[in-house]
Parts: structure tokens; C-alpha cells; sequence
């Protein structure tokens, strides 16, 4: 596991942009999910911006698929590239089977679909030319085993357990195995405040955290700290960018040296 860093407080003070005094704290995390999963009209959510995974979305009628509607914006933009193209995606996370089915209408029929899930009730959920796969996302050798059979791999959703450990056990395990230009994504990591599932704010141990340390890994080439372990670029020779969203995290696999500086024109103020 990568090992922690050494954190200061944070430096963004805390009255940067603040509206007013805060709204109290939820009573509970089930109270956030149930306020942000009722009440919605799909029509006019899927209106509210138009692209192609928004309406490969909600024109899911058969099996229950259950992402936040601003994931399908963020998807559109990592993963519009991959249409119609033999891609190979993993979804951890099958439960009802809709949300694989969502991404074959989104994906096209040459994608190579595979989804995980603990649950063995998710065996039967699957279509024709999907595959779905029992066992935990802690497995680390079921989850090669999956990436073998696949024969390699582009994109993973985890969208399994949402408990940090298990995030960060699973993104350890696939992520060295992904295409060298491959998306990975985490969906809810809201659950990294939540201590049910081996959270809190700034916890040690939850996943916010730990991909935070992976931003600090992604410029590892211009710390001037004295210990080696932050000044590794392994990450970060394979990594172009993480994309931080309300609940969502994007990792995008690029192969890459230094960073280059190439000064273009002439200069003026000699
Ligand atoms: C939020 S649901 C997935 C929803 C689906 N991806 C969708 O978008 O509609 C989470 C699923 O993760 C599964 N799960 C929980 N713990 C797991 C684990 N350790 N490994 C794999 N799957 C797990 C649950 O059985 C459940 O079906």
C-alpha cells in the first residue's frame, strides 16, 4: 500500500468562498443518499445536459441501473472515446445488471463487457456477451484472473462495497494491470467521510484520502523533501491526470516522462 505522507493543514482558508454559515450536519449518511435519490423527474434530469451517455441512461427500462446523473457527464468525457471500439470495461458492482447494460447501449456492441459482485444472486442479471464474475473485489487473484480472461484492461468502475480498504486493495491491484491509456474510476466516494465505511473527514485509511496522496504522487518529480518515498514518479510516469468530482475520481493512464518545457517565439524583454 502506498505509504501515507506527512500532511499539513490544509492550506485553502476556510472562508474561501463561503456563503454563510454552514447547513447542519446530516443527521446520517442514509439521509444524504435518501435526499439525493428521491424526488427527480428523469426527463427533466436527462434534459438538463445533453450527451450520449446521458441518454444511453435513461433509456434503460429493463434492469435497475442507479448512478448520480452528474457521473453520466463526467463518463461522457473520459469514456466518449471508447464508443464503438473493442474496449474492455470492468464494472465492480453488478447488483441489478442495469448499469451493464447501460454501458453496452453507451459503449457499442464490441465492447468487452465484464462486471464482479460478491452477491451470487448476480449471476443470473447478465446478457448474452456479458460476463459476470462472483467473488470479492479484495481478491486480489480473482481479480487477475478476471483481467486475464478480458485480455487486458481499459476501464474500470468500482462501484462494489464503497469501503475504503476495499477501494484501495482493488485500485492497487488493477490499476498496474490497465492499458497504458486506461480509466479508472471510483464512484461514491462520499463514503470516505462516512465512518460505516472506514471513513471521516481526513481519516486516515479512507480513500479520499488516499487518492489525495496520489495527487502529491503525480508531482512527485518536484518534491525537494529529502525522503524518497514522495519523490517515487512511478505513478506518475503512468499517470496524466485525476479528476476529482462531487463523489468521483478519475484517473486517467497515460505513459509520460518529465514534464517538458518548449519555449516557442522570440523574446522581448532582453
Ligand atoms: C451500488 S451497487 C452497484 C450498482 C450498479 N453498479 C449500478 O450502477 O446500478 C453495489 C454492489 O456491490 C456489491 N458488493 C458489495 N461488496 C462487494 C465486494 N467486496 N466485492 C464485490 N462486490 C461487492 C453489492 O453486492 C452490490 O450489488
Amino acid at each position: 500500500m502506498l505509504k501515507r505522507m506527512r500532511r499539513a493543514k490544509p492550506a485553502v482558508s476556510p472562508d474561501f468562498l463561503r456563503i454563510g454559515a454552514p447547513p447542519a450536519p446530516p443527521a446520517s449518511w442514509e439521509e444524504v443518499v435518501r435526499a439525493g435519490s428521491t424526488g427527480f423527474d428523469p426527463a427533466a434530469e436527462h434534459a438538463r445536459m445533453d450527451n450520449p451517455m446521458r441518454d444511453a441512461y435513461f433509456a434503460q427500462g429493463d434492469r435497475l441501473a442507479s448512478k448520480w446523473t452528474h457521473y453520466l457527464d463526467a463518463y461522457d468525457r473520459h469514456l466518449s472515446r471508447y464508443r464503438g471500439k473493442p474496449v474492455r470495461l470492468l464494472e465492480i458492482g453488478v447488483n441489478h445488471g442495469g448499469s451493464l447494460q447501460v454501458w453496452r447501449r453507451y459503449l457499442g456492441p464490441q465492447a468487452v463487457i465484464h462486471g464482479l459482485d460478491i452477491d451470487p444472486r448476480c449471476a443470473g442479471v447478465g446478457d448474452p456477451g456479458t460476463t459476470i464474475h462472483i467473488g470479492s473485489q479484495t481478491d486480489r487473484a480473482l481479480l487477475r484472473r478476471i483481467v486475464e480472461a478480458m485480455g487486458g484492461i481499459d476501464v474500470v468502475i468500482d462501484d462494489g462495497s464503497h469501503v475504503s480498504a476495499h477501494q484501495i486493495a482493488t485500485f492497487e491491484t488493477l490499476y498496474p494491470l490497465m492499458a497504458p491509456d486506461g480509466v479508472y474510476a471510483v464512484e461514491d466516494v462520499h463514503c470516505s467521510y462516512w465512518p460505516a465505511v472506514g471513513g471521516g473527514l481526513r481519516a486516515p485509511g479512507a480513500f479520499m484520502e488516499y487518492a489525495k496522496d496520489l495527487l502529491d504522487r503525480l508531482h512527485a518529480r518536484y518534491v525537494l523533501d529529502p525522503d524518497p518515498e514522495p519523490r517515487d514518479p512511478g505513478f506518475a510516469d503512468v499517470t496524466d491526470s485525476i479528476a476529482f468530482y462531487d463523489s468521483l475520481v478519475v484517473f486517467e493512464r497515460r505513459p509520460k516522462g518529465p514534464a517538458r518545457a518548449i519555449p516557442v517565439g522570440h523574446r522581448m524583454l532582453d
